[in-house]
């Protein structure tokens, strides 16, 4: 038998891969997306959800990991299932901080438009963000060609033309995702005078931020303000996957500033991708719910459903795309779970 050999002194990390949890997280966001794509286009955002949060804890357990919900679906006396401060996993496996976001994007669905997704992120324990009392902030997230480029503090116009720069292009070519909300009016008057595409949204900022991250999905950039705990999602995305993102938390009144002054929040702070997600061995998974930029939806055939997944591990850089076909009848029967 051939035995891999280690120079005395290497680290048994440069000799032997180790378990890629990614490739396990993919099943629990594949649930999730089939539980709640039967709800696309029926209104209630609730159900949704609910369905989406149900298919993602009963697979959770089957993932290799010792699990603190870090970024959950809220306060334990609020969620039954998913909380913050949940363990979830097999309990056996590396101790890691999760990220939840099992239907990102739930009105997205309810009303059949584009970008929802079911979301995961791991890093290593206590490397996560916590963000508290910190419900907004505001973001900028790009590919790796732009990482050096963006800068939150700069002007929105300073950013057009330095990502136009750094990618070799006109600001005219240069496409930017913002959530359409009336806190954005300025952003988006001035991103078009300086001569970008403005790509308007609903809902669900976290697939827009990891596309403007990956080549040939036609977003350069994720600008504006959207959810903490979905900068934080992107954030793992785009350290796996290289780019940048950065964030300034953005307290909404005076209420919310002095919480988060009093929990110890810098408000002033640019936060990295890095202080985002400290962590070096970073695992994410995404699956389409509805069709967008990043992911294909949920497609229905015959008996069954088709799948289209993204994951990646930050140690590897590895990022995979994952399609996959599920024979509906049979997994509700194994699990119990309305597929249909
Ligand atoms: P859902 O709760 O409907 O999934 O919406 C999520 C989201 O659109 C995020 O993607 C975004 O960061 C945040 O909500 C924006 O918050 P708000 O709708 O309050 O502006």
């Amino acid at each position: 038998m051939s035995q891999v050999t280690r120079a005395a002194g290497e680290s048994p990390s440069a000799a032997a891969p180790d378990r890629n949890l990614a490739l396990e997280l993919v099943r629990v966001t594949e649930a999730a997306a089939m539980a709640a794509a039967r709800w696309i286009g029926r209104g209630d955002k609730e159900s949704a959800d609910q369905a989406a949060v149900d298919a993602m804890r009963f697979m959770l357990d089957t993932v290799s990991m010792d699990g603190v919900v870090v970024i959950g679906e809220g306060e334990k006396d609020k969620a039954p299932m998913l909380f913050n401060g949940e363990r979830v996993g097999s309990g056996t496996g590396p101790e890691v901080d999760v990220a939840v976001d099992p239907l990102e994007g739930t009105r997205l669905t309810a009303l059949g438009q584009p970008n929802a997704i079911a979301v995961i992120a791991l890093a290593e324990r206590g490397t996560m963000f916590f963000p508290g009392a910190a419900l907004y902030m505001d973001k900028i997230a790009c590919g790796p060609e732009a990482a050096d480029a963006i800068d939150i503090d700069a002007s929105p116009t300073e950013n057009v033309t330095l990502v136009a720069e750094a990618k070799g292009v006109s600001p005219r070519e240069i496409s930017i995702v913002v959530l359409e909300r009336d806190r954005h009016e300025d952003l988006i008057a001035e991103l078009r005078a300086a001569g970008a595409k403005v790509l308007l949204i609903r809902d669900g900022d976290v697939a827009p931020a990891i596309a403007a991250a990956q080549s040939g999905t036609g977003v350069d950039l994720l600008m504006g303000i959207g959810g903490t705990p979905e900068g934080v999602i992107a954030a793992a995305a785009i350290k796996c996957s290289g780019g940048a993102l950065q964030g300034k938390l953005w307290p909404r009144n005076d209420e919310e500033r002095q919480a988060l002054v009093d929990g110890g929040y810098d408000i002033d702070r640019v936060l990295t991708t890095d202080d985002l997600v400290a962590g070096e061995d970073v695992f994410v998974a995404a699956t389409g719910v509805t069709t967008g930029a990043l992911l294909r939806g949920v497609q229905y055939t015959r008996g069954g459903a088709a799948t289209d997944s993204i994951v990646m591990r930050s140690r590897s850089g590895t990022v995979r795309r994952i399609e996959a076909r599920h024979a509906l009848e049979k997994l509700s029967q194994i699990s119990g779970l309305e597929y249909r």
